[in-house]
């Protein structure tokens, strides 16, 4: 990887139009891998998700000791996993958090490790209630690395102060190997794909509850089959068409997981043409086809309760909003400061470089509309969602932008640049 790459983008001279295909979506496919733990019989999974953070979960199980064969997006995976090791979740939060929540209820010693900006990510979150169930997990100042010693786990009720997927799954997959129930509930509802492989209901009060009986729903057969486009990638695809007019883009057999569709509601909200269809249900969740127009938009606003749908799409939706009439406003954007970089400092100071006035007040960000995009130089901070956001600011901007350290974006989505220099036609990397 040449660390002088750049990715340069220019306002293409015609609207995008076509179809695009990301990948499997990173957070089914990483939770479809990782759950291959309950079975030693073979699970088949196609169309796994291509980015970094979905190798690093098939790493993780190899070095666990389960066979893995990888042919392109065609998975393989097979065998037990009862080794002690080192696990290197190198920039994956959902690899390193899942993974507590599995191992610390099993036989074996692991440590845990990640690249520097896993490293600085707040892991106490996840230790803090699993040691409330028994486990043995050491933190290095509340961080990685993580040395777990498998410990025998009892139930417990954890009513959560922050919405967070990856530490509901954690308490919920250690409940898998707790003796009696553990009830977990979140103050607004994350996504729920790891309850969805596990067949879960809400009780009346919200908690989502699971015993080690739960665990035989994670069959070879069930975590089998096809995965879903990734959605949080279509997004960026929302951001292209909404900076160059008159863009029409189709992305088919994309999940529309309700929990993760927030995007589309906060941009039809504010008048966007997007127009989706649920075309059926694979592996227990909703299918089907997106098609994308350019549209003239209102501001955008995002209200705090809304924040857990639309958590990794703030970046492309804050560049959205610097086209937008008004001023648009997302409240309680605490979260973000503890992403891959601090994605709140990220977008203020990216969309200022691109002349878009923004304002961060507490957790609140507003961003400024019918803004003129202008060119810039911009360092994504090694964080994947800055990188693709703002090549989607560049397509408005009148000069050649510049995206330095463009790999970042190979965590999540790295047939990203090739799909946006046939769609622009102009050769961006
Ligand atoms: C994820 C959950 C979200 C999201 C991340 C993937 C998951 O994080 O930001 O990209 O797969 O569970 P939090 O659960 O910490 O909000």
């Amino acid at each position: 990887m040449a660390a002088d790459r750049v990715a340069r983008i220019r306002r293409p001279r015609a609207p995008l139009i076509g179809t695009v295909a990301p990948k499997g979506d990173k957070s089914v496919s990483i939770r479809r891998a990782l759950f291959s733990i309950f079975t030693k019989e073979q699970v088949a999974l196609d169309n796994y998700g291509s980015g970094e953070d979905c190798l690093t979960a098939l790493l993780c199980l190899r070095a666990l000791g389960k066979r893995v064969e990888i042919q392109d997006s065609r998975i393989e995976i097979e065998g037990s996993a009862d080794q002690s090791c080192e696990l290197d979740c190198r920039n994956s939060g959902t690899t390193a958090r899942l993974l507590m929540g599995l191992l610390a209820g099993r036989v074996g010693e692991w440590t845990l490790i990640g690249d520097e900006s896993l490293s600085r990510r707040p892991m106490q979150r996840v230790a803090e209630p699993l040691r409330r169930m028994g486990a043995k997990i050491e933190l290095t100042h509340g961080k990685l690395p993580a040395k777990i010693t498998g410990a025998r786990l009892h139930g417990a009720t954890h009513d959560l102060e922050i919405s967070s997927a990856q530490l509901k799954s954690a308490l919920l997959l250690a409940g898998l190997f707790a003796e009696g129930e553990t009830r977990v509930r979140e103050p607004l509802s994350s996504r729920d794909h790891t309850e969805r492989l596990l067949g879960l209901t809400q009780d009346a009060q919200g908690f989502w509850r699971v015993n080690p009986d739960c665990a035989k729903s994670l069959s070879a057969s069930s975590l089998s089959g096809e995965i879903p486009c990734d959605i949080s990638s279509a997004a960026f695809w929302a951001g292209a068409a909404m900076l160059v007019p008159g863009s029409v883009i189709t992305i088919r057999n994309l999940l529309l997981n309700p929990l993760r569709a927030g995007w589309i509601t906060v941009l039809k909200r504010a008048g966007a043409d997007i127009s989706y269809r649920v075309e059926h249900v694979v592996g227990g969740e909703p299918v089907g086809t997106v098609i994308i127009r350019h549209s003239q938009l209102s501001s955008l606003k995002i209200t705090a309760d809304e924040v857990p749908g639309v958590i990794d799409e703030i970046p492309v939706l804050s560049v959205i909003a610097s086209v937008a009439g008004g001023t648009s406003r997302f409240e309680n954007l605490a979260e973000l400061r503890v992403k891959e970089s601090d994605r709140l400092a990220a977008i203020a100071d990216c969309l200022s470089l691109m002349n878009v006035r923004t304002m961060i007040s507490g957790d609140n960000l507003s961003v400024e509309g019918n803004s003129v995009l202008q060119a810039a130089t911009i360092d994504p901070r090694g964080d994947h969602r800055i990188a693709l956001a703002f090549a989607c600011a560049g397509l408005a901007a009148e000069d050649e932008t510049t995206i330095l350290d463009p790999d970042c974006a190979s965590v999540s989505y790295p047939e990203f640049w090739s799909e946006l220099s046939s769609l622009s036609h102009q050769q961006v990397l």
